[in-house]
């Protein structure tokens, strides 16, 4: 009987060290120390023992059920132990990974303050025209008043490519295209676009730059109408506080010509850097659309009037934001584009 119990211990123990789960642990300890395993049966089948007999086998049961349950126990908390291990091994996240940077776009600062001002010419009515980069010499000059051998040609040096076809020098041509389109109709766009001159480059100057042009035809178009449309949209873009002034000046295309002038927005008029100690900054030109611009598109000049005006993009970016070199615009470094 002893030996019996003392095989059993050594295979119950056996089984318990070779045991990697709880799971198996505990089928060692169903099969040994439960109601039906072995020790208790021993135990239950102590009646039939004599009375010197009964203590001794009594006492090897329980001491050899006390070994395999003390063995059961420390290996279940090995074994727990482990488990613990493999799973944090097999899960780990390690927390101190950099993560993954979403970078997000944005609209270069040119074309976010292109949608600008078309925001606020389409909320006073306006649409959005547009014309050719490579133009014909008739809408860049003929159609706008400028003849071949017009001196004010000169005033625009240009990259030609044919006798006949440049790469235009404003976003004017648009309007004699538009004109002619319409067919003698009412007309209020703005046209929005790349322009090339032959301009050595500089902090001001580029031989590719962008200009607004705008352009209102319709009967009794007067110069207030001008005049009222440039100060809502001067207000709206540099702030309500700013004024308007309009000068003489010449351009082919307009009859009477104006430049204006804005009240400058860092001092307010008293005199600074940036107006250069006149209170004004020049933004754009423009004027009434001069007759013979009108008949040349089909428009009869006694009825129709019009007027037009025409602004470089980067010049307003440039004053707005505050950029000193019109090169930032087109070098692309991120440095630049990421400040807007
Ligand atoms: N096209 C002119 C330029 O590039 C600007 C301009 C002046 C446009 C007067 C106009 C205008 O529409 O009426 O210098």
């Amino acid at each position: 009987m002893r030996e019996q119990l003392e095989t059993l211990q050594q295979e119950a123990i056996g089984l318990v060290e070779q045991a990697t789960t709880q799971k198996e642990l505990n089928d060692v300890r169903i099969k040994y120390l439960g109601k039906k395993g072995p020790i208790t049966e021993v135990l239950r089948g102590m009646g039939k023992l004599s009375a010197e007999e009964r203590p001794v086998v009594g006492e090897i049961a329980n001491s050899v059920r006390g070994a395999i349950q003390e063995r059961l126990e420390a290996r279940l908390e090995q074994v727990k132990e482990e488990e613990m291990a493999a799973k944090l091994a097999s899960e780990t996240i390690d927390v101190t990974l950099p993560g993954r940077i979403k970078r997000v776009g944005r609209p270069h600062l040119l074309q976010q303050v292109t949608d600008e001002m078309e925001d606020i010419f389409v909320g006073l009515g306006y649409t959005i025209a547009e014309g050719p980069e490579v133009e014909q010499d008739l809408f860049n000059f003929e159609m706008l008043n400028l003849p071949k051998d017009h001196p004010a040609r000169d005033m625009q040096d240009s990259f030609y490519i044919t006798d006949e076809i440049l790469m235009r020098t404003h976003t004017s041509p648009v309007q004699a295209r538009t004109m002619l389109a319409a067919k003698g109709a009412p007309i209020r766009v703005i046209c929005p676009g790349k322009v090339y001159r032959r301009d050595e480059d500089d902090a001001t100057h580029s031989h590719q730059f962008m200009q607004v042009e705008g352009l209102v035809v319709g009967e009794e178009i007067s110069m207030a109408d001008l005049k009222g449309t440039l100060e809502a949209f001067v207000k709206r873009m540099f702030g309500e506080a700013r004024e308007i002034r309009l000068r003489p000046s010449f351009f082919p295309f307009t009859e009477p010509s104006v430049e204006v002038d804005v009240s400058c927005f860092k001092c307010g008029g008293k005199g600074c850097n940036i107006c250069k100690q006149t209170g004004w900054i020049e933004i754009l030109g423009g004027g009434m659309v001069h007759p013979h611009v009108l008949e040349m598109a089909g428009y009869d000049s006694t009825v129709m009037s019009g007027f037009a005006f025409g602004m470089g993009i980067e010049r307003i970016a440039m004053l707005k934001h505050g950029v000193d070199d019109i090169r930032h615009f087109y070098t692309n470094d991120v440095r630049f584009s990421e400040q807007f």
